[in-house]
């Protein structure tokens, strides 16, 4: 079965065709960074309006690269939520539209199971069951992975997701929009030992994190700095790193207990902050000693993007799922 994804959620326009013979045949994607930029975050309107003016070019431009037309579709998946209404509309109207027209199934994703079976399209896939870090701009969880479709929360971020703590620090630092990978870098030349920032919620049981205190807990120690008239580039970086560190151990310590307690073996980390290379050397290290494995989504699957919509539509469509209707779901738990 030939399948069009396509991503809409938020600020990345995302189309790929997964074939569930073949694999992935072509993926494109255009990124609104630039338009957002200026604002230091996603305006929704203006998402919504790059969405349409994008997304037809790029379904042309896949099907242009796996040398095949429209008619060679078997099925349209498309992210049906969580994400910006207005932007989800469109993915879900053009999605319909289409398959309407070509007279093939239809349906709505959820742009979490994306994340976490974007190490699907990898060489080496997992095999279910297998625990899931999910770490984005809006969720942090982990998820008991039982198979398709089947999933356990095991603990989730009471307030910020970490990805969200990351662009939030990155303002803090006046780094540019999105500010992970800005933070992740500046972090590459700070020290580890000059600051000790906060692991959140590790010392008692349980899988849910916190990230909210940690990030006003480096607004303080970045004001403290000012005051002392030693906020001077080294400084900024150690902060940086300070925070980084604190992100990272918090959710190695928490991975470690997830897979402790529910006895699987496997851990996937998905989502832009999956991208995080310290968080993977961490996790790496971390689990090896515990006999465990980590998978991830090559560099450009960790953020948002079509492929990861086109696999987890195939599997669900060729299980003979459909949308019948057209209704973006904003807020849609995924377990
Ligand atoms: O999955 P994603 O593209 O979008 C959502 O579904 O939210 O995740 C985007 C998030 C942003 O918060 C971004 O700052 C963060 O992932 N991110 C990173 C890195 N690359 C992206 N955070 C830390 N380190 C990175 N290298
Ligand atoms: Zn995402």
């Amino acid at each position: 079965m030939r399948v069009l994804g396509i991503e809409t959620s938020c600020d990345e326009t995302g189309v790929a065709i997964y074939d569930t013979d073949a694999g992935l045949l072509a993926d494109a994607l255009y990124s609104q960074i630039a338009l957002h930029a200026e604002f230091g975050g996603v305006v929704p309107e203006l998402a919504s309006r790059d969405h349409t003016r994008k997304l037809l070019p790029l379904v042309d431009q896949v099907l242009g690269e796996a040398g095949l037309t429209k008619h060679d579709l078997d099925g349209i998946a498309y992210t049906a939520g969580p994400g910006l209404v207005g932007a989800l509309m469109v993915g879900a109207c053009t999605a319909h539209g289409m398959a309407r027209a070509l007279h093939i199934p239809v349906l709505g994703v959820h742009h979490m199971e994306g994340h976490l079976l974007a190490p699907m399209l990898e060489e080496n896939p997992p095999p279910f069951p297998f625990v899931a870090l999910l770490v984005s701009g809006g969720h942090t969880q982990l998820v008991d992975v039982r198979g398709l479709g089947d999933y356990r929360l095991l603990g989730e971020s009471v307030d910020d997701a970490a990805g969200e703590a990351f662009d939030k620090v990155a303002k803090m630092l006046e780094l540019p929009y999105p500010g992970g990978p800005q933070v992740a870098a500046l972090a590459e030349q700070g020290r580890s030992e000059r600051f000790r920032f906060p692991r959140p919620m590790t010392d008692r049981p349980g899988l849910d994190f916190s990230f909210s205190g940690l990030k006003t807990h480096t607004l303080t120690a970045l004001h403290k700095l000012r005051e002392q008239d030693a906020l001077d580039a080294q400084a900024r970086a150690d902060v940086a790193r300070a925070f980084e560190d604190a992100v990272v151990d918090t959710l190695v310590i928490k991975c470690r207990r997830a897979l402790k307690e529910s006895g699987r073996q496997r851990l996937v980390v998905a989502g832009g902050v999956s991208a995080n290379r310290r968080l993977r050397e961490a996790l790496d290290t971390a689990l090896v000693k515990m006999g465990a494995q980590a998978f991830y989504p090559r560099g450009r699957f960790c953020t948002d993007n079509g492929a990861m919509i086109a696999y987890a539509g195939a599997q669900r469509l060729a299980a003979g799922q459909r949308s019948q209707t057209l209704q973006p779901r904003p807020r849609w738990p995924l377990a």
